[in-house]
């Protein structure tokens, strides 16, 4: 097996080998003395791995209450996180017990954020079942709903008490949730492997992501030791993201999925990079040929100008700059902030 420790405030596993599912209850047990345990999971994920789980939870002796929503990010929203409250108060959990989080990024966000908020937060474990769960949003404690006004905009820091990963499940998702992830992996690559984005150009990584989900998670946990609340280096993971949110924003969240916005967020600030000459040449198209190894996206219909709007008119982006991660080569990145009048220049546009 292979084991990662997160160490922050509360040091935490992350462990990783097919076939661990089974034994989660056992694994459970190590990390929380809970009595009761609600297993949150989603309409898609619970019919496949749910009773597996619980199954095993019970074996280890837990009393396990399942709350199951409806998949999708149509799901994440704060109506939903206050009925799992209060399905966990109807059960009568205590500060002791808690909360086992089976499925997506979704999933894992909304549940460790009802772990995060009930009783004034009890511990949780997560057990990401997408690609995209298992090698960034499962780990590093970021939970949160979506509101009108954005994604991701009502949330809290908790971290997990354990993160347990089973590569097999990703034997049963789509080739457009496996190229999602992917989205996601390049981007680890891209900001502090060469390595990494070499292995991913030369290698049929169906056959290793074992140790890929190990590279990456072993970056992340990198970043997070050094600065947990994303006061500074922590940024360098949304590499791609401002870009990406802005594209995903345009699409009304629809029709394009997160890693494929990223994907191309990736190439357009790279390219930006390039231009004003703080990127190495030709890194915008290497990124581009490797993301269009794994089926992702280049290039989107909007114009430059649409998603540099969108940005500007992204929540998360009011303060008079953006904070933009540029690469200066493949493996190396840095935080670049850019004054809004400026943002134009950058990507050179009128
Ligand atoms: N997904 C980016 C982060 O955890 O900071």
């Amino acid at each position: 097996m292979k084991k990662l420790t997160v160490r922050v405030h509360d040091d935490y596993n992350i462990l990783i080998e097919r076939g661990l599912l089974e034994k989660s209850g056992e694994l459970v047990k190590e990390v929380l003395a809970a009595k009761k345990l609600t297993l949150i999971s989603d309409s898609n994920v619970y019919p496949l791995y749910g009773e597996k789980v619980k199954k095993s939870l019970e074996q280890a002796g837990y009393e396990v209450f399942v709350y199951i929503f409806s998949a999708g990010e149509v799901s994440k929203k704060a109506s939903v996180v206050m009925d799992m409250v209060e399905y966990m108060a109807s059960k009568n959990l205590t500060r002791r017990d808690g909360v086992i989080a089976l499925g997506g990024g979704v999933c894992g966000d909304m549940a460790g954020f009802a772990a995060a908020i009930y009783l004034r937060g009890i511990k949780f474990v997560q057990i990401p079942t997408s690609l995209l769960a298992q090698v960034d949003s499962s780990v590093g404690g970021k939970t949160a709903v979506d509101l009108p006004q954005g994604k991701n905009l009502c949330g809290a820091f908790h971290q997990p008490s354990l993160v347990i990963i089973d590569p097999d499940v990703l034997d049963t998702l789509s080739s457009h949730f496996f190229s999602d992830g992917m989205g996601e992996v390049i981007k680890y690559g891209c900001i502090k492997s060469s390595e990494l984005f070499q292995t991913l150009e030369s290698c049929d990584i169906r056959k290793n992501i074992d140790e890929i989900i190990y590279h990456c998670l072993d970056i992340k946990r990198e970043i997070v030791e050094k600065d947990e609340k994303e006061q500074g280096e922590r940024a360098l993971l949304n590499f791609g993201h401002t870009c990406g949110h802005a594209i995903e924003k345009l699409w009304n969240f629809e029709n394009i999925s997160h890693g494929e916005a990223v994907g191309i967020g990736m190439v357009l600030i790279s390219r930006a990079g390039e231009q004003i000459g703080i990127t190495e040449k030709n890194t915008s198209s290497r990124i581009a040929a490797l993301l269009k190894k794994y089926n992702l996206s280049t290039s989107d219909c909007h114009s430059t100008e649409e998603i540099v709007g969108a940005m500007k008119a992204d929540k998360k982006n009011t303060g008079s700059e953006i904070q933009f991660v540029m690469l200066s080569s493949i493996g190396n990145s840095f935080i670049y902030p850019v004054k809004h009048d400026k943002i134009k220049n950058l990507f050179a546009i009128n």
